[in-house]
């Protein structure tokens, strides 16, 4: 078995490899990149790299030649009509090589908006393909608490956010990657489609606890009118809060917890 993982460079698809290389050896995966100026730690670490663009087709022919799996990770690309045609040209691509089975990481929320969202034509494409799938829908990254003045929290004791009803399933890439690395050497897969999704959502009270508790001082939340984001507009736009439990059945442990989650983040807030 022979596994490929495209944007191989970006954030998600480092911890994947990563995760696999403690299970498999180097000589069974292959990284698609798009600049392999930025695959040097690949590189080093005996993963064979090859060029695989999503905007040249060319590319993704020689790329996936002799990939058992395929690892599409979405792509990045700020309009979603050109990650649909990118998408598209992944799994056409997947398909002339003989590819036997494609996994697809899209986005466990997507499904209670528009039907003509990105990630549920990209599924489409792939179920329309006759190609072997498997999706893995990611709940939101946790990311976005970057935004919301965690060190000035930890500084002021409050936590102050949009007022709202918020509820999150976000979780580390770290846990998705681990799980999403399980899919990929399995050969049981009882369902097309997994929700990475944690098995319970958080509140904003939530994390002024974590907060409380990382920084060892009591910081509080308060709903402030005056904090204006564009997250905000976002996150009302979709309901993140519904739970599954894919992502620890995957990862065969717990999801991170809310304080450790964070860590990173209050540390780089700090830099
Ligand atoms: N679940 C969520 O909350 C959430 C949030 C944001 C994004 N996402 C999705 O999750 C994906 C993975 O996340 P991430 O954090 O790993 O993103 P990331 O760090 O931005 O990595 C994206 C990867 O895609 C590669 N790429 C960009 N354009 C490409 C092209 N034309 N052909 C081939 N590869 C290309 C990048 O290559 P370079 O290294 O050369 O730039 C990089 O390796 C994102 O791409 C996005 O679709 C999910």
């Amino acid at each position: 078995m022979t596994i490929m993982i495209t944007g191989a460079t970006g954030q998600l698809g480092k911890l994947i490899i990563t995760e696999l290389l403690q299970k498999i050896p180097a000589g069974q995966l292959i990284a698609g990149v798009r600049n392999p100026d930025k695959a040097a730690g690949l590189q080093q670490s005996g993963v064979e790299i090859r060029i695989a663009d999503y905007n040249l087709e060319a590319s993704l022919d020689s790329a996936f030649r002799n990939a058992s799996r395929l690892l599409l990770i979405s792509s990045p690309h700020q309009d979603d009509a050109v990650r649909l045609v990118q998408h598209k040209r992944v799994i056409d691509a997947a398909r002339r090589a003989g590819v036997e089975h494609i996994f697809y990481t899209g986005f466990a929320f997507s499904h209670q908006g528009s039907p003509d969202n990105v990630h549920t034509l990209t599924e489409q494409a792939i179920a329309d393909s006759g190609l072997r799938y498997t999706f893995l829908r990611n709940a939101l990254y946790l990311d976005f608490i970057n935004v919301l003045g965690l060190q000035e929290a930890i500084i002021s004791g409050e936590l102050l956010t949009s007022p709202g009803e918020w509820r999150f399933n976000s979780v580390t890439r770290r846990d998705l990657a681990q799980a999403t690395a399980a899919v990929l050497l399995s050969d049981q897969h009882d369902h097309p489609s997994y929700e990475f999704t944690a098995p319970q959502a958080w509140t904003f009270h939530d994390l002024a606890e974590a907060l409380s508790e990382w920084a060892g001082k009591s910081v509080v939340h308060r709903e402030d009118p005056g904090i204006q984001h564009w997250i905000y507009n976002y996150l009302a736009s979709i309901n993140t809060s519904a739970t599954t439990s894919d992502l620890e059945r995957w990862m065969g442990r717990p999801v991170t917890p809310l304080k450790k989650s964070i860590a990173d983040f209050v540390i780089a807030g700090q830099k």
